[in-house]
Parts: C-alpha cells; sequence; structure tokens
C-alpha cells in the first residue's frame, strides 16, 4: 500500500511518554540504549544471557559465508525448555501461562506446570510416531491451546513446525504442505468466526487428496462437531487417543543454536510462497528482547497479541516471546466485532490487560463504529499499546491513541516481517512518538533508506529500507531455495538485505514506512502474494490471463483489483463475478478479498512476455504512466 506522502511530511505532531511509564520501562532513555546497541555484537551478547542454555556458544556472530550468517555459534539450546520447563522450578510454576479466550465467551486457562504436561505428552506421542529431530510436523488449527502445545512439543523434539494459516483454503494448503514435506498433519473439526463454525477438516480432507506424503492425521475435537471415530479412516487418530497413557514428562533436545526451528510461508510477488526457515538460538534472544523492551513485560503483565499463529506475529508474539519471559499470553479465537463491536474491549476490562498489540486494520474497522464501544468499558488496566502488519495512518493512530490508551498509553509501531522473525523498527516506551511512523531502528539493528546502488538517499526522499547488519532472528534461507534467498533479498543491493518496502527518513532519524516496492499485496495486514491470486484465477475454466493489483480500501489498506482476459464466449457478468468470487475464496481462503474484477482485451507486457503490473497501477490511480520504452507495443 502507498501512503499519501503529502499528508505524512505535514505529520509534525510528537507525543511523549508520561513520567510513570519511563519509571517503570526496563529501558529508561531510548536513545542510550540505542547508542548501548552500536557495540553490535557486546549489545547482543548481554541478551543471549537472559536466557539458559545447556552450553554457551564460541562466537556471537559467524560472517564469513555472507549472507548464511551464523549466530551463538556452538551454543546448545531448547526453546521449549526455556519457553515452558525452566518456569515450573520457580514462582510461576502455578501461573498462568495460556489464558484462551473466544468469542463464544469461552475461557480456559492453562498454567505453566499443566502445559508443561500436555506438551510432554504432545512431545512423546510425536516421538513414538517416529518424528525425530529435523523432520517436519505440519498443522492447520484454530487459536487454540492445542496449537501452541504442538508447537512446542515439536520445539522440545528438534522437530520444525509448519503452520498453515487457518484462514487459508485448500489450493494453498496443498502448495505449502507440499513443499514442506510434512508426514504429520495436525489439524480440527473445526474453528469459530464471527458466529459461525469453519470446518477446518473438511478442508484438509480435501487439501490431503494432493499431499501423498502425509500419513498421519492427528484430529482435534475442537468445536464439537459431529465426528465419530467411525468416520476416521486408517491414518487419522483423534488428537485425545493419540495423547492417550503417554507421559507427562520428556527430556529436552539439546539443540545446536543454528538448527532449524520452523518453518513459516509466506507469499512473495512471483512464483510459489516462500518456506521461510527460522532457526533456534538467535530467533529465542531476539523475540524474547524485543518483546522485553518494546512492550517492557513485567512480572504483572497480561499480555494480549491479536494476531493469528498462523502468521509470524502469532509465532513470535503470541507464543515464543511471552512464554520465554514467563508472562501470561492471551490466546484469542474469533473476530474482533463479534458479538459486537465491544467484544475486544470487554476482555481487556474484564482481564486487566496491561500491554494490548494489534494490527491498523483492526482499529480501522473498529474505530467505524464510532467512540462508543471503547468508552462502555474500563480500560484503565491498559499500559502499552502496538500495531503491526502495515503502515498506520495517523488518524487511526489518534484513535487509537484517544479513546483506547486515554492519551495515556503510548503505541509502539512495529516494522517487521515474517523473514525477520523479530521487531526491527520500533520505538521503545520512552521514545517521542510521531503518529504514523516506527520511529527508529531497535538497539542493535542498522537500518536505512538507499537508492538502488545502496546509497543513503537524502533526508526526507523515498528509498529502499534496507538492513545492513545481521540481527540474530534473521531467517536463514528460504526452505530448499538457497538461490532464491540469495537473489530475492541479498544480491539485489549490495551488502544489505533488501527489505522490500519503500521508506523515508525524516529529519530526527525516524522511518516512515510508505509500503511495499514489489507486487506484494496487503489485505487486512495479511501478506498475499499477486501470483498466486492470479494461478487462482486462470485455474478458472473461464480464465485466460489474470493480472493482480492492490486498490486502496479505507478499512483493509488493500484490497484485490483484478483485471481478466476470459476465454471465447465468456463475459464478466453477475454470474462468472460470483462464481470467480468463490473460486478464488477455495483456493486461496477469505484473505483474498476482492474489491474489484474488469474484463480486459490486453494486458500491458513487457517484450519478455511479463506484466507490468506497475503500469495497471499508474493507471489505476490516475497516474503518470512513467517509463514505458519496455512495454511490449
Ligand atoms: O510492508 C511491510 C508491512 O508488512 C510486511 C511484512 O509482512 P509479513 O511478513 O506478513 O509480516 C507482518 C507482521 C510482521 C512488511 O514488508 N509491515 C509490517 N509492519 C509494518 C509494516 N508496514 C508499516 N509499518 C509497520 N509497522
Amino acid at each position: 500500500m502507498k501512503r499519501d506522502t503529502t499528508v505524512l511530511l505535514d505529520e509534525k505532531r510528537i507525543f511523549k511518554p508520561d513520567v510513570e511509564t519511563v519509571e517503570r520501562a526496563h529501558v529508561k532513555n531510548w536513545e542510550n540504549e540505542i547508542e548501548k546497541g552500536k557495540n553490535f555484537e557486546a549489545y547482543w551478547e548481554e541478551k543471549a544471557e537472559e536466557l539458559e542454555w545447556f552450553e554457551k556458544w564460541d562466537k556471537v556472530l559467524d560472517e564469513t559465508n555472507k549472507p548464511f550468517y551464523q549466530w551463538y555459534v556452538n551454543g546448545k539450546i531448547n526453546l521449549t525448555y526455556n519457553a515452558v520447563d525452566r518456569w515450573i522450578y520457580t514462582e510461576k510454576r502455578n501461573q498462568v501461562a495460556i489464558l484462551y479466550i473466544n468469542e463464544r465467551g469461552d475461557e480456559e486457562k492453562l498454567t505453566y506446570y499443566e502445559l508443561y504436561r500436555q506438551v510432554n505428552k504432545m512431545a512423546n506421542g510425536l516421538k513414538n510416531l517416529g518424528v525425530n529431530k529435523g523432520d517436519t510436523v505440519s498443522m492447520y488449527l484454530p487459536m487454540c491451546p492445542e496449537l501452541l502445545i504442538s508447537m512446542l512439543a515439536c520445539a522440545k523434539i528438534g522437530a520444525v513446525h509448519s503452520v498453515v494459516y487457518s484462514g487459508l483454503s485448500v489450493g494453498a494448503f496443498v502448495e505449502r504442505m507440499n513443499d514442506a514435506n510434512a508426514k504429520i498433519l495436525i489439524t480440527a473439526d473445526g474453528t469459530y468466526r464471527r458466529g459461525k463454525i469453519i470446518n477446518l477438516k473438511k478442508i484438509s480432507d480435501e487439501a490431503l487428496l494432493q499431499c501423498p506424503t502425509i500419513e498421519t492425521v492427528i484430529v482435534l475435537k475442537h468445536t464439537g462437531s459431529e465426528i465419530n471415530v467411525s468416520d476416521l479412516s486408517g491414518r487419522e487418530i483423534f488428537y485425545d487417543r493419540f495423547l492417550e497413557g503417554e507421559p507427562a514428562e520428556c527430556e529436552p533436545e539439546w539443540m545446536d543454536a543454528e538448527d532449524p526451528l520452523f518453518i513459516l510461508y509466506t507469499s512473495g510477488s512471483t512464483g510459489k510462497p516462500k518456506g521461510v526457515l527460522h532457526t533456534t538460538g538467535g530467533y529465542m534472544v531476539g523475540v524474547a528482547t524485543t518483546l522485553k523492551n518494546i512492550f517492557d513485560i513485567q512480572k504483572d503483565d497480561l499480555w494480549w497479541c491479536t494476531g493469528d499463529i498462523g502468521w509470524i506475529t502469532g509465532h513470535s508474539y503470541v507464543i515464543y516471546g511471552p512464554l520465554l519471559l514467563g508472562t501470561t499470553t492471551i490466546v484469542y479465537e474469533g473476530a474482533p466485532d463479534y458479538p459486537d463491536p465491544g467484544a475486544w474491549w470487554k476482555i481487556i476490562e474484564k482481564h486487566g490487560v496491561t500491554k494490548f498489540y494489534t494490527a491498523p486494520t483492526a482499529i480501522r474497522h473498529l474505530m467505524r463504529f464510532g467512540n462508543k464501544y471503547p468508552n462502555i468499558y474500563n480500560l484503565s488496566s491498559l499500559r502499552i499499546l502496538g500495531t503491526v502488519g502495515e503502515p498506520i495512518n495517523p488518524e487511526a493512530w489518534m484513535w487509537f491513541y484517544k479513546n483506547v490508551g486515554k492519551e495515556k498509553t503510548p503505541i509502539m509501531d512495529t516494522w517487521w516481517q515474517t523473514e525477520t522473525g523479530m521487531h526491527l523498527i520500533s520505538p521503545l516506551p520512552s521514545a517521542h512518538l510521531k503518529p504514523g511512523s516506527a520511529t527508529k531502528p531497535f538497539p542493535g539493528v542498522d537500518a536505512d533508506v538507499v537508492d538502488e546502488d545502496g546509497n543513503p538517499v537524502p533526508l526526507g526522499k523515498g528509498g529502499y529500507l534496507v538492513i545492513k547488519k545481521p540481527w540474530p532472528a534473521m531467517f536463514r534461507t528460504l526452505y530448499e531455495d538457497e538461490e532464491r534467498f540469495q537473489q530475492v533479498y541479498w544480491n539485489q543491493i549490495p551488502g544489505v538485505y533488501k527489505a522490500g518496502d519503500m521508506a523515508r527518513k525524516d529529519e530526527d532519524g525516524y522511518f516512515w514506512i510508505q509500503g511495499r516496492s514489489d507486487d506484494v499485496l496487503k489485505i487486512a495486514g495479511h501478506r498475499v502474494g499477486t501470483a498466486e491470486v492470479e494461478s487462482a484465477f486462470v485455474s478458472h475454466p473461464a480464465v485466460a490471463e489474470a493480472a493482480v493489483i492492490g486498490k486502496s480500501d479505507p478499512i483493509k489498506g488493500q484490497v484485490i483489483k483484478a483485471f481478466l482476459i476470459l476465454k471465447e464466449g465468456y463475459q464478466l457478468k453477475t454470474k462468472l463475478i460470483e462464481e470467480l468470487n468463490k473460486h478464488v475464496r477455495y483456493e486461496l481462503g477469505p484473505v483474498a478479498v476482492i474489491g474489484e474484477m474488469e474484463q480486459v482485451e490486453k494486458l500491458p507486457k513487457t517484450r519478455s512476455g511479463k506484466i507490468m503490473r506497475r503500469l495497471l497501477r499508474a493507471k489505476e490511480s490516475g497516474e503518470d504512466l512513467g517509463d514505458t520504452s519496455t512495454l511490449e507495443e
């Protein structure tokens, strides 16, 4: 989503933190901490000391084989040991680790000790199935405790998890499952969404017809829909049965800091989805440090990140960050506005949530219902707010600040990506904030805005956002595609990581993220690849060719605008439009929100046959077409 920079250039408001926030904070002086972070390796070494290692590293960072950086070389550690086991020997043993809430009002609490037992049972069950260190286990589950348990169980035994977002549908699911070569899938009967139950089992059954590697399917009864043992095929087993008789003790696997932890698929502008691979030690250090300091996690906090576990936000900040810090994390299943647009504020009041992290699209959506709903509830427990996923427009920032934070609660606008694993550009609570700016790189992170050759651009001018030094939670490669890893991210601008976003820096060194520099769409904060949407369109018999661009939307940020060349005899009329909507939804899921379809005779292409989406975007927004010399005709 490109932002209206003229408005942003006028944005001069500055918000300073109140004394109490700063006094309480782990980091009381933002600028000093940034200075400290310039002593880069020493900074990240000190942060790693906060975790429990079985064996310490020989070297903090190994840069000999760029861009295949290694962190905490030869260190031995286990994530689940740090996130769960170590707390049961402390006063946190009986503290709530996971507070699960759904939109129907059901609640379930799991203490650290209960979580420990559940994770161990699952870990033992997986071992009995023959899952070894390095094997991949896929999950297609709702936001529920069993998803966290399954992921933690994998991390405990050194298996690699690959979570497929439960909002993705058959086509997207098949592609991700097959790329990861998983033998085991953990899924559920359904998930709650806006008063309905989405039947995940049905979607996974259809998908599995095209996934030959899957040998075992573990099925969680979650929504209680009618599935009986007799309905299960020979390779399926119910989750409860699977855990029956498994011991509640399991030794953690000693993982090398660089052993794989998980694969998470995300979209690029071309080709199939990318299997972003994260490893163990550096990822743990990165997520724990950022969450602790950006959201100032303290003993008495109640943390709520509304992001879905199927995306990186959930991996890093619903599960791993909070549990590594031994805090209580809320896992919420449902929509933000169901049963009414006060649903989230009601939960904040009822449980006394102190830190609340959500997406700009959710804020814009809830803003539509006015100030009424946040004002019904007492939100005074809140101390810090945060946003992620896309640029936040200053109006939404101000609404959040005034109506939710009551002008007392700083907002952490955190910029990061699936690939970065952790926040990279974000304020700390002691920072001075400007609405719409993610402020400055996190201490120990080196980011800049440059031109195509890597030269810094003048202040105020737009350019490519790059990261100039490695960071601990960085992805290590794309699963089974090292070439694409190097080509897409590291070989484009010499010596740096090209993030895929445009940005500018202002005179105070604050970063203003302007949106993607490639063809990736951001629909309600979800990352959707143009190539995936186009191939979903052309898999319909009526469509010969498709080109897709993002179209601005006041709530979702962007929605899809599709230009379609139809096969002979087809016209884009109501019935076909409905059918295409349904078809794309079946292939990709509700994330693919289509705003408009247009039938065209031709698509602008380069002489080598690549669709020039840039021209379609320019035409759509009435902008100048720019350089058209590579256009075919
Ligand atoms: O365009 C940026 C946008 O989200 C992209 C990364 O998407 P994904 O990998 O799905 O991860 C989202 C959650 C971390 C980025 O390239 N983005 C993310 N956070 C922000 C943002 N854009 C502006 N401001 C942000 N705070």
